[in-house]
């Protein structure tokens, strides 16, 4: 068997998503079994995270695995200088699976070339974020029951967005999925609410950002109001990969459109299902 990397989500092919997001949903139902003992899951993280180290590492015991890595890199060779290269080559002796994020774009694929373990790229940089894109799949189809002929409004740092960038990509898999992308530094997303049945908003990545002024200035230019979402039809959801800033209030989070809390849930069956993948359960 070839290893199973996942780099980016410009490789998926529909059926494939279609089987993920299946044992994804057969988790969510009928709970988790031990797939993988005596496993050991690598989680490397050289950039913050919440949910997706965590529900990763959820996933991992939750199949009967073992966890380790590093969630920051200040207690790591990599602070006294050691390479990503090297740092790879040393961690594919440690653990079954490497699942790093990095705040380079194209760190995940130099991972993959040197590793001899399967790479599931967390987050590399402003490029890619592939394990998001099928937890936001499996939210829309939640969501909707669909994943064809529907219409998804994408409001916030578009630029900057790894999640935009992976989900936008592999929306084309699927058929008649109209995408309307907003930077609303640019354009008003206000005409476009009405008609959305997903509305995704993500942050400012201020992270990518060397000027603090245009990072403000991008923060203050939208925030996702009440009164939007009246606007929105019904059964139209807003989803966000979290985590949020003023972009989105907590004065939404009691509103039958809001279904961003849902979703980090979500991140937990899908990453288990992505983790068997991976390790060649199925
Ligand atoms: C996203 C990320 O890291 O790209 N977070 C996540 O994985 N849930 C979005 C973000 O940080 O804005």
């Amino acid at each position: 068997m070839n290893t199973r990397h996942i780099i980016t989500s410009e490789t998926f092919a529909r059926p494939w998503i279609e089987q993920i997001i299946n044992r994804a949903e057969q988790f969510m139902q009928d709970g988790f079994v031990h797939t993988l003992p005596n496993k050991i899951i690598g989680t490397y993280f050289f950039e913050p995270s919440t949910r997706t180290r965590l529900s990763f590492t959820t996933a991992g015991y939750r199949l009967g695995a073992e966890v380790v890595g590093f969630d920051n890199v200040a207690g790591t060779s990599i602070a006294k200088g050691e390479s990503l290269e090297d740092t790879i080559r040393m961690v594919s002796n440690y653990s079954d699976v490497i699942i790093m994020r990095h705040p380079e774009t194209g760190s995940a694929k130099r991972a993959a070339d040197i590793a001899t373990v399967p790479v599931i790229n967390a987050g590399d940089g402003a490029n890619q974020h592939p394990s998001q894109t099928l937890l936001d799949l499996v939210t829309i189809k939640q969501a909707l029951g669909r994943l064809d002929d529907f219409k998804i409004l994408m409001i916030g740092d578009i630029e900057y967005s790894r999640v935009v960038h992976s989900l936008a990509d592999t929306l084309k898999l699927f058929n008649n999925v109209e995408q309307v992308l907003i930077n609303p530094m640019k354009e008003s997303y206000q005409p476009y609410l009405a008609d959305a049945d997903i509305i995704l908003v993500t942050r400012v990545q201020h992270e990518r950002y060397s000027d603090a002024q245009a990072v403000a200035e991008f923060k203050e230019s939208y925030c996702f109001s009440v009164a939007d979402a009246q606007q929105m039809k019904s059964g139209a959801k807003i989803i966000s990969p979290l985590p949020r800033l003023s972009e989105l209030p907590t004065t939404l989070d009691l509103l039958p459109q809001a279904y961003y809390f849902q979703q980090a849930a979500f991140g937990v069956p899908v990453r288990a299902a992505l983790l068997e993948y991976v390790l060649g359960v199925w």
